[in-house]
């Protein structure tokens, strides 16, 4: 069957995932990952948690980076390895550091000085030792937008850089804790690898202030933001792991016994996934065409919360193209997918495809208006 024939027999909306893309995608990241030494990758859960596309990935030797506690159970249920499993966030609740400490993962990434002091009170109490990780917010804009910024001094992420040293005394004296690492994550979708050489002369410098006071650190976490081309999805699959990777070899300086750990989402799985929609109605004002899809901002909300740029495709027309506002069916003037978008002209039940959508897509989906959550579809 033809690929247009096969999706126009999906139930829309719905998202459609390449796994043979996904595939080479992990065989790259693993090949450039072979490069180095003590080099590895945990993927974050939040980027996407489907069940099928976790159990694939986890099958590369890949770790998890998770945010909650039912991302911690997820990644275990799917098979990752609980000693490759980290764990981020600035709200960890009660429940969720039990979850951790219960299942032995492999290191909290701290955030600020209460929650450490949380983390060794819930360890005693369990009669469990925590390893953990601080994650130092390092003053590094990623020149990305503003809502995926997180290194800044402004954001409410990690510990800021000004408060190691009291972060240091305060670790003496909780008794339930082990400090193993140290875990940065500036922001997402970063294009400019000047900010990776930036993230990893700043751990550098920590490094050898921490190195004074006899503090060794086993592994360095330097967080995910690698970008990827949203422009022309077909040209550019998958992402520029090598650079990435070798940006950090060139720049950090890796003590011997060392690891480097590295927590990549939308790089591994934004070009595996597709937005399918239908269009319902073709609807004109006298200065605009509307193509209303069956599809809506509770599907995909990166263009209403970032006004992020996804390739939006006509898959069933070859009529010539027209100039649309792409929108969906939800009561919000936010509710689109891309304005002034050229597309083969639309009519009613045509197929739309919005691109690049596997990372932060089906996770951020939402029941907003009542809607059904969006159906997921694999090639094979
Ligand atoms: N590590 C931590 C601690 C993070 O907070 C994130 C993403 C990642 C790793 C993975 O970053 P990535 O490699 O995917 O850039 N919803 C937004 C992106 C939010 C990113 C949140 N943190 C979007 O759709 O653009």
């Amino acid at each position: 069957m033809e690929l247009t024939e096969y999706i126009g027999s999906l139930k829309t909306p719905c998202y459609y995932y390449d796994i043979a893309l996904l595939r080479k995608t992990l065989e790259t990241v693993t090949g450039e990952l072979k490069k180095y030494k003590d080099y590895q990758v945990h993927y974050a859960i939040k980027a996407n948690a489907n069940p099928v596309l976790l159990k694939l990935i986890a099958s590369y030797g890949l770790g998890a980076d998770c945010v909650s506690g039912n991302e911690i159970q997820r990644a275990i249920e799917c098979g990752f390895p609980p000693e490759k499993i980290v764990y981020a966030g600035v709200g960890k609740s009660d429940w969720e550091i039990e979850t951790a400490l219960n299942n032995n993962i492999f290191c909290f990434n701290c955030e600020s000085v209460p929650e450490i002091e949380i983390i060794n009170e819930i360890a005693a109490r369990m009669n469990k030792k925590a390893r953990i990780a601080l994650r130092i917010n390092p003053n590094i804009d990623a020149h990305t937008h503003q809502y995926i910024t997180t290194g800044t001094e402004e954001s409410k992420f990690g510990i800021y850089i000004y408060d190691i040293e009291k972060v240091i005394a305060l670790l003496k004296t909780c008794n339930s804790l082990e400090l193993i690492g140290l875990h940065f994550h500036v922001g997402s979708q970063i294009t400019e690898m000047e900010v990776f050489q930036k993230l990893s002369e700043t751990a550098n410098d920590i490094q050898q202030q921490l190195a004074k006071e006899e503090i060794e650190l086993g592994h360095i976490n330097f967080g995910g933001g690698l970008g990827i081309d949203y422009q022309s999805p077909y040209n550019e699959p998958i992402a520029d792991f090598a650079n990435y990777f070798a940006t950090f070899a060139d720049y950090f300086e890796q003590q011997a016994g060392q690891k480097v750990h590295f927590e990549l989402g939308r790089a591994i799985i934004a070009h595996c996934g597709d937005l399918i929609s239908k269009v319902l109605y073709v609807k004109e004002s006298r200065t605009k065409k509307f193509a209303v899809l069956d599809a809506g901002m509770n599907d995909l909300l990166r263009p209403a919360l970032y006004q992020a740029f996804h390739k939006i495709e006509n898959i069933s027309s070859d009529k010539p193209e027209e100039i649309y506002d792409v929108v969906g069916p939800i009561c919000e003037s936010s509710d689109f997918f891309g304005k002034n978008i050229r597309m083969n002209a639309v009519s009613r039940g045509d197929i739309v495809v919005v691109h690049t959508a596997g990372a932060y897509g089906e996770t951020m989906s939402s029941r907003y208006n009542l809607r059904e959550l969006p159906l997921s579809y694999f090639s094979e």
